[in-house]
């Protein structure tokens, strides 16, 4: 098989690597990819939602399965775009189609679709800048910290927990004059729910699903969960608290439900779901969910698969991902971010980057990385590169990593040294 991975992080990085993996796999063609993914396939120099440059790549190569990284194409319809077009209808993309992606592309449309279904998540409304009195109004009878949500994508910007009644009217007017610009049009304002998150991966053709291993990521930038969020800073697969009897839970009253709501709504869906949970007091909730993959846990997750992932893929292409047996590696595995200087703020690019090569026993992803006119690895993001490695438990996957991730350097280099503590 032929197959076009769409996106150029950590995460596609992870996902090219184990898709290479597969034995019916002939050609593995990444876009646009990064320094990583050339290790495993091909780079195609096309960004991820060039709908017209995938699509004549796909013809003149004769590709048989699309799968998208990021949410960008698919909330923009590239499934949709495939489906509509005579030449490309035959090749099946691995995503949701542009309504059911809504679940991400739409805060709104995800907190009513939980109200339809029954979905366990936190209280709330959503407010217009014409109702902007009654926002203010809501706002008043809840209880700090208050939490608004843009409601559309945002590039994970669009999520302000304010700590004062002042600051959330302040930034709700800011929001709805336009902060983030149409995304901002309308703000979802919901209860704050306390407790200890984690991501649930989903695998769906639409009616059968399979569970993935779940994950633990770290977002803030500094140990301790200090400072400003990232795009995360590692992760760690399985996660204690999420047990059988939780996992249980999690099935019966968040994935079933989503599965089969978005059959009864007539959303077509055939892609991963990614669930982000809560745990409160042994309860989990939906905080969001997302239409892909997540980044970092990615990195993790894919270590923790032993089945042949296109095996799977071609099992929600066919309708049949019911009857696919999946196998999990019953280590644990954690990733370390390593990222550049200054990131999440201001920072440099173009650094040299030396001692991938001196890595033994983990698994090295690329996310922001690019190649030089010298053929030299160079950073060129703030998430520079992930550090996977798998151990007999938490601590020694950890061990191995920051251990390996010493053996990498370039300038500004940093890296949390407390990923996976509070477990
Ligand atoms: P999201 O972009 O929806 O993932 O939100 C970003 C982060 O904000 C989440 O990962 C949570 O840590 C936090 N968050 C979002 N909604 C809530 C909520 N209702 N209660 C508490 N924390 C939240
Ligand atoms: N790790 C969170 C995300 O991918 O959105």
């Amino acid at each position: 098989m032929k197959l076009l991975l769409l996106g150029s992080g950590g995460r596609e990085h992870a996902l090219a690597w184990k898709i290479a993996q597969s034995p019916k796999i002939e050609k593995l063609y990444i876009a646009p990819g990064n320094a990583g993914t050339k290790g495993v396939g091909e780079n195609v120099p096309l960004k991820a939602d060039d709908f017209e440059g995938i699509r004549a790549f796909v013809l003149a190569n004769k590709i048989d399965m699309v799968v998208v990284g990021p949410e960008d194409p698919l909330v923009k319809g590239i499934y949709d775009f495939f489906r509509d077009d005579a030449a490309l209808q035959q090749i099946p993309v691995i995503g949701p189609s542009k309504a059911a992606a809504q679940l991400e592309g739409s805060k709104d449309f995800a907190k009513g679709f939980m109200q339809r279904h029954n979905i366990p998540t936190a209280a709330y409304q959503t407010f217009d800048g014409k109702h902007l009195q009654e926002g203010l109004d809501f706002l008043n009878t809840l209880q700090p910290p208050y939490v608004l949500k843009a409601d559309g994508l945002c590039a994970g910007k669009g999520v302000l927990i304010l700590p004062t009644l002042e600051e959330a009217q302040k930034e709700l007017k800011e929001m709805l004059g336009g902060m983030f610009g149409q995304a901002s049009a309308r703000v979802v304002i919901e209860e704050f729910l306390s407790g200890i998150e984690c991501s649930v991966f989903v695998l769906t053709d639409g009616k059968g699903y399979k569970i993935l291993p779940e994950a633990k990521d770290y977002k803030r930038i500094g140990e301790g969960d200090t400072g400003l969020n990232t795009g995360g800073m590692g992760s760690v697969s399985p996660v204690p608290f999420a047990d059988q009897a939780w996992m249980q839970k999690v099935e019966d009253r968040i994935i079933r439900p989503t599965v089969e709501g978005l059959a009864a709504e007539g959303l077509d869906y055939k892609g991963f779901i990614f669930f982000g949970l809560i745990n409160c007091n042994g309860e989990p909730k939906v905080i969001e969910y997302n239409c892909r993959m997540g980044d970092p846990e990615t990195e993790t997750v894919m270590l923790r698969i032993k089945s042949d992932l296109v095996e799977l893929l071609e099992g929600v292409a066919e309708g049949n991902l019911a009857s696919r047996s999946m196998e999990f590696d019953t280590r644990s595995a954690v990733c370390v971010m390593l990222v550049s200087g200054g990131y999440p703020g201001k920072y440099e690019k173009g650094k040299v980057i030396t001692g991938i090569e001196n890595v033994e026993g983990s698994v090295v992803f690329h996310a922001g990385t690019a190649l030089n006119a010298e053929g030299q690895v160079i950073t060129a993001g703030g998430r520079v590169i992930a550090v996977s490695s798998y151990g007999k438990d938490k601590a020694e996957a950890l061990t191995k990593s920051f251990t390996e991730a010493q053996k990498i350097q370039f300038e500004g280099k940093y890296f949390r040294r407390d990923i996976g503590a509070d477990l």
